[in-house]
């Protein structure tokens, strides 16, 4: 018989499970935004095998706690890809996470989709990138507050390598500023106390800054904000901005004391848009009050869907056969279209900016009117370049 290049006769379907390494963080001082990943992660996980998988291939997500641990993050990473043979792996939330895997997947050629914003810089043929670069929440935020506040700003962040260089490049934006001044820049431990945060409040409310930018992650920003509304300061007048803080951090605080303060990210729960709203119904159907909708989770959703678009093309995860697949392609995502950049890795999103609200929402003051394309370098980084791409909606 006759068997012509890419004729099926006589082949069966390869109908073997795909399985794929889910590596965040279900414990420890970062878990609350690692439990949000893991249900973007899993929703989308269910959403591709009720529908009929990968070419008719079930997903099976093989899922490790971290623990926060970057050491844990190096272990299981390698685990991941030496005993469970996973070719792509899911994960990472603090920059100290993703700098112990990055190695890891550069040595055994393997693919690691990360859903966090970071502090930019860096590029791996092994990593994809679907959180905001600093030219997509850094820039905006760092206008915003100057043009709305003022140009003097402190600075607090966890004492890791994400704060650090965050706060590096918000001092270089504000610093661009007429009569701008770093009156403050302090670090904290991961677990810093509410007591913590008081004594730095005391120096803040001595130097009077026009805002102050936080860059604590993890169960500590509750803390951070507890010890502000204690203090007497007023939001009003001196609020605090981040680029972390996020729905799942506010409900661990409450509404109230997060009210008034402001984040910048691409995503926020109340965006008003068709595929926002199903996916939030989707996730409260599938973990229910468990469930904060939130920019960690909404990454981790929609990277899972690019790689299931790339691997049905390809029909296959291998770096080499997959990445042709992955870069260059979009995806309408709940913050709107979003699409890998083929130069860099990295995503064109949505730049935003949030109030919290009485809620525990963010209500929605600038949103782009277009994706802003990654530029995770910063080559082009003057305040000025970006405020045409701002929409100013209430303030
Ligand atoms: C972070 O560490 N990239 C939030």
């Amino acid at each position: 018989m006759c068997c012509f290049i890419g004729e099926k006769v006589g082949t069966v379907a390869n109908r073997d499970p795909i399985r794929v390494g889910v590596l965040f963080s279900k414990t420890g001082v970062t878990s609350t935004i690692g439990r949000s990943q893991i249900q973007g992660t899993l929703l989308a996980v269910d959403e591709i095998n009720q529908t009929g998988g990968l070419d008719g291939r079930e997903i099976i997500p093989v899922c490790y706690d971290a623990r926060s641990s970057p050491a844990a993050y190096v272990t299981l990473s390698e685990q991941l890809i030496l005993q469970d043979k996973v070719n792509v792996i899911f994960g990472c939330y603090m920059s100290s996470s993703r700098k112990a895997v990055l190695p890891i997947v550069e040595k055994w050629n393997k693919l690691l989709f990360y859903p966090t914003l970071y502090e930019g810089f860096e590029f791996s043929n092994n990593i994809i990138y679907t959180g905001a670069a600093p030219n997509q929440n850094s820039v905006q935020l760092a206008e915003f507050m100057t043009a709305n506040f003022g140009a003097s700003v402190y600075l607090i962040g966890s004492n890791y390598i994400y704060p650090y260089e965050s706060n590096r490049i918000i001092s270089d934006l504000v610093l661009q500023r007429p009569n701008s001044r770093k009156l403050g820049e302090r670090y904290v431990t991961l677990d810093a106390s509410e007591e913590d945060f008081q004594v730095i409040m005391a120096d803040i409310r001595n130097k009077h800054p026009d805002f102050i930018f936080s860059t604590v992650v993890g169960d500590s920003t509750a803390s951070l904000y507890r010890a502000y509304a204690e203090s007497g300061l007023d939001p009003k007048t001196m609020p605090i901005a981040s680029l972390t803080t996020s729905e799942a951090e506010i409900s661990q605080m409450g509404a109230d004391v997060a009210l008034g303060h402001f984040t910048a990210a691409p995503y926020f729960q109340s965006i008003n848009s068709e595929a926002n709203k199903h996916f939030i119904e989707r996730l409260s159907k599938r973990f229910g009050s468990a469930s904060v909708p939130n920019m960690y989770g909404e990454a981790a959703y929609f990277q899972m869907h690019i790689y299931a678009n790339a691997f049905r093309h390809a029909g296959d995860d291998e770096i080499s056969r997959i990445m042709p697949y992955i870069l260059g392609s979009e995806f309408e995502a709940p913050q709107g279209r979003v699409r890998i950049d083929p130069a860099n890795h990295h995503t064109s999103l949505y730049p935003r900016i949030g109030v919290a609200n009485s809620k525990g929402q963010f209500t929605i003051v600038r949103e782009a009117t277009r994706q802003v394309n990654p530029d995770p370098y910063m080559v082009t980084h003057s305040l000025g370049d970006w405020t045409a791409t701002l929409s100013t909606l209430e303030l």
